[in-house]
C-alpha cells in the first residue's frame, strides 16, 4: 500500500465511522431544507411545490407526509410531464404555465419523470403523518450530512477531489444508478457501500436529490489560482513526433465525441477509416482548432477540463481545470488565446493557448433594473476574425440575456456588452464577413441579431420554438447569403436572409432537432431531427429552392451532420446506435458504417481552424 492509498483509506474509514454515528444517533430534530417546520414538533411538510424549469424538477427530492398537497409548476419554455412509472400518478402534458397536484394517501418513496424528456427525473418521500416517523438523518439537513461524509472526498462544493464531482452537469446516468451506487459504492475503489453503513432507503435518495441540485454558485469559487494549480502536463511536448503518425489527411480529419467514454474517436476524411481514439474528459464538448497549425486542437469536458491535443500522434498534451462544469471554447486566429465559457462557476477564462496558464477570469455577472446581480451561465464562445472585423472573443450570457465582446489585443482584455438580447441565451454563429452574431434566445424563440461592430441588437428573427442552430449553417445561393437554424421546441427548418433578417423559408420535419450544417462546395444543407418521435432522420434541402431533396432514415438516433473537406461527404453520429456513417453529401448513399465507436455525437471537422465551412 503506498502513502497515498494508505491515506485515503484512513479517510474513508474516519468518515464511515462518523457515518455510523449519523445513522445511530437520534433525538427530534428537522431539515431545514425539505421540511417545512411546525410548532409542537417536526413533522414532514403538508405542503410542497416543484418547479419544473430548464428541463428539471427542483428540488429533485421532496419529503413530506402522507395527505400532503404536492403541486408541481411547469415555468419552462416547453410541455412537460409528470408522470410515475408504478402508475401513482400521471399528469398528461402540462404546458408552460400549468400546474399539477397530488395528494399521496400512504407512506413510501415514489419516483417519477417526464414522459417527454429522458433523464427528467424527481423523487418524493412519503413519510407518515404525525411525527411518528424518525425523519432521514434525525433531522439533519442533509447538506450537513453530505459535509460530514462526503465532501472529504467529493470536495466541499461537490466539485470532485479523489472522488468525482457530484453536480448535476456531470451526472449523466439515471437517478436509480446514483442511488444503487450511493447503496452499494464501488467495489475495488474508496467509494464505501453507504447501505451497508446504515443509510436507509430514503436517506440515500434524500443524498441522491441533494447530489442532483445544482450547487449554490455563490459558494463555488474557481480562480486563477486553482486553474493554475490543475494544470497537469500528459505528454512533454520534446517527446512528440516532428510529423503525423498516422495516414490520415491532416486537413480532412473529423473528430467524434464518444459521449459516455471520455474519448474523442478521430476519422480521415479520405479514406473514411477510424484512425485512433483520444482519451479526453468526460463529455468532450467544445472543439477548436489552431489556425496557426495543422496539429494542435483543444477541446473541453463538461466537468471543466481543458485538454491541448496533439493531432500528430492523437493524444493529450496536458490538461487545466477552468471550471467544474463548461461548454463551449474558442482560439484566437493568431493561435495566442483560447477562451473558455463555464457553466460553473459563471465565469469564462482567457488561457495561453500554448502553455494553457490562464490569464484572465471573467466573471460574467449582470444586474437587472431592480439591481438584482446574476450570476450567468456562459451559453456560447466564438472568435472573430481580426482581419474582418477586430481582435475579439464573443460570448453569451445564458441568464444575463448579454453578449460581451472581449478585446483579446489589450493587455487587461476590455469587454464591450450588448445587452436586452433575449431570455436564455443558446447556440450562436457568426456571419461568413464575421460583422453579424446570430444567437438564439430559447425563452423568446427568437435568433438576435447583433452587430458585432457596434455591440448593437440590430434584429430579432421571431423564428419558431426554442432555435437550436448548434454550429449553425450559412451559405450563398442565388446571389443571397442565408443562414438557418433547426429547433428543439418543433419540427422545422428557419432560412432567413442574411442582408435584411427577413425569413425566406420554413422547412417543416418530422421532429425538433439540434444540428444543422451547410459547406460551400455542397449543394444541400443537412439537418438532423434528433428530438423527433422517431429520431433518426437526416433532412437534406437544396440550397437555392429550400425544397428537401431527400431524408436520409437510418439507425437509431442519428445527429450532427458535418461533411468532409471537399463536401463530397457527409459524416453522421448513431448515438444509441454506436456507428458513426458516411454518405456520399450528392447521391445520398452511404459508404460507410464504422463501429468501434461508443456513444458517437458531436462531430468536428479540422477545417473549422479556418471557418470556411461557416462557423
Ligand atoms: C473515501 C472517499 C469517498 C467517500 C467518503 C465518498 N465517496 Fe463517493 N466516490 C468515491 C470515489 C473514489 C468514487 C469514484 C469511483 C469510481 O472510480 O467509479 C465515488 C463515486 C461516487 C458516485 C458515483 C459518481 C459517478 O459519476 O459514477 C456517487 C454518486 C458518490 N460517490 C456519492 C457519494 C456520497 C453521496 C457520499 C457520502 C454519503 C460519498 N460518495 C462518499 C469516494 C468517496
Amino acid at each position: 500500500m503506498n502513502t497515498l492509498t494508505k491515506l485515503l483509506f484512513g479517510v474513508g474509514a474516519l468518515l464511515i465511522a462518523s457515518a455510523l454515528a449519523l445513522a445511530w444517533n437520534s433525538g427530534p430534530a428537522h431539515s431545514a431544507q425539505d421540511v417545512t417546520p411546525t410548532p409542537g414538533g417536526p413533522s414532514p411538510a403538508t405542503q410542497m411545490t416543484v418547479i419544473i424549469q430548464d428541463q428539471t424538477f427542483t428540488p429533485h427530492t421532496i419529503i413530506v407526509a402522507t395527505g400532503a398537497t404536492i403541486t408541481w409548476e411547469n415555468r419552462d419554455v416547453a410541455a412537460h410531464t409528470v408522470h410515475s412509472d408504478a402508475g401513482w400518478f400521471e399528469s398528461g402534458s402540462l404546458e408552460p404555465g400549468d400546474t399539477f397536484v397530488w395528494q399521496p394517501d400512504q407512506p413510501g418513496t415514489f419516483t417519477y419523470n417526464c414522459t417527454i424528456h429522458p433523464g427528467m427525473e424527481g423523487v418524493i418521500i412519503v413519510l407518515p403523518g404525525g411525527a411518528v416517523a424518525p425523519l432521514p438523518f434525525d433531522g439533519q439537513p442533509v447538506e450537513q450530512v453530505y459535509r460530514d461524509s462526503c465532501s472529504g472526498c467529493h470536495g466541499p462544493n461537490r466539485e470532485g477531489a479523489t472522488g468525482v464531482a457530484l453536480i448535476p452537469g456531470r451526472l449523466a446516468e439515471n437517478d436509480e444508478f446514483y442511488f444503487n451506487v450511493i447503496q452499494g459504492g464501488v467495489p475495488g475503489t474508496v467509494m464505501p457501500a453507504w447501505g451497508a453503513l446504515g443509510l436507509s432507503d430514503e436517506e440515500i435518495w434524500s443524498l441522491v436529490g441533494y447530489i442532483r441540485s445544482e450547487p449554490d454558485a455563490e459558494e463555488i469559487e474557481w480562480e486563477m489560482g486553482d486553474i493554475a494549480a490543475s494544470h497537469t502536463e500528459l505528454v512533454p511536448e520534446s517527446d512528440l513526433p516532428d510529423a503525423p503518425i498516422h495516414d490520415g489527411n491532416m486537413d480532412n480529419l473529423l473528430l467524434v465525441t464518444e459521449r459516455e467514454a471520455r474519448s474523442i474517436a478521430v476519422f480521415d476524411g479520405d479514406s473514411h477509416t477510424l484512425l485512433g481514439h483520444i482519451d479526453a474528459s468526460y463529455r468532450a464538448h467544445g472543439y477548436a482548432f489552431d489556425p496557426t497549425s495543422d496539429r494542435w486542437a483543444y477541446n473541453v469536458g463538461r466537468d471543466g477540463w481543458l485538454f491541448k491535443i496533439d493531432l500528430y500522434s492523437l493524444q493529450g498534451v496536458a490538461k487545466v481545470r477552468v471550471g467544474l462544469d463548461s461548454r463551449g471554447l474558442a482560439i484566437s486566429d493568431d493561435g495566442q488565446y483560447v477562451i473558455v465559457g463555464n457553466y460553473i462557476p459563471a465565469t469564462a477564462v482567457i488561457l495561453d493557448a500554448q502553455t494553457l496558464q490562464p490569464l484572465q477570469v471573467i466573471h460574467t455577472d449582470t444586474e437587472t433594473a431592480e439591481g438584482e446581480i446574476i450570476h450567468s451561465r456562459v451559453a456560447i464562445t466564438s472568435d472573430v476574425a481580426p482581419s474582418l472585423v477586430g481582435p475579439y472573443f464573443l460570448i453569451g450570457l445564458k441568464e444575463g440575456g448579454e453578449v460581451w465582446r472581449i478585446d483579446y489585443s489589450q493587455p487587461d482584455f476590455p469587454v464591450e456588452k450588448a445587452a436586452d438580447v433575449g431570455g436564455i441565451l443558446h447556440d450562436g454563429f457568426l456571419s461568413p464577413d464575421n460583422t453579424r452574431f446570430y444567437i438564439a434566445s430559447q425563452r423568446n424563440d427568437w435568433m438576435a441579431v447583433i452587430d458585432v461592430e457596434s455591440m448593437a441588437v440590430v434584429e430579432r428573427i421571431e423564428t419558431g420554438s426554442t432555435p437550436h442552430p448548434g454550429s449553425g449553417a450559412t451559405w450563398e445561393a442565388n446571389g443571397t447569403q442565408y443562414g438557418a437554424t433547426v429547433h428543439a421546441g418543433e419540427g422545422k427548418i428557419t432560412v432567413w436572409d442574411l442582408s435584411d433578417n427577413a425569413i425566406v423559408a420554413e422547412i417543416p420535419t418530422s421532429g425538433p432537432g439540434l444540428f444543422i450544417r451547410a459547406h460551400p462546395d455542397n449543394p444541400y444543407v443537412w439537418a438532423d431531427t434528433m428530438f423527433a418521435e422517431q429520431p433518426n432522420r437526416i433532412y437534406v434541402f437544396d440550397k437555392e429552392t429550400f425544397e428537401v431533396v431527400h431524408v436520409i432514415e437510418e439507425g437509431i438516433q442519428p445527429l450532427h451532420p458535418e461533411l468532409t473537406l471537399d463536401g463530397e461527404y457527409v459524416y453522421v453520429s448513431d448515438w444509441q446506435g454506436n456507428v458513426v456513417r458516411v454518405y456520399d453529401a450528392l447521391t445520398f448513399e452511404k459508404v460507410a458504417e464504422i463501429g468501434d465507436v461508443i456513444t458517437p455525437t458531436g462531430i468536428f471537422h479540422v477545417e473549422r481552424r479556418l471557418e470556411t465551412l461557416g462557423h
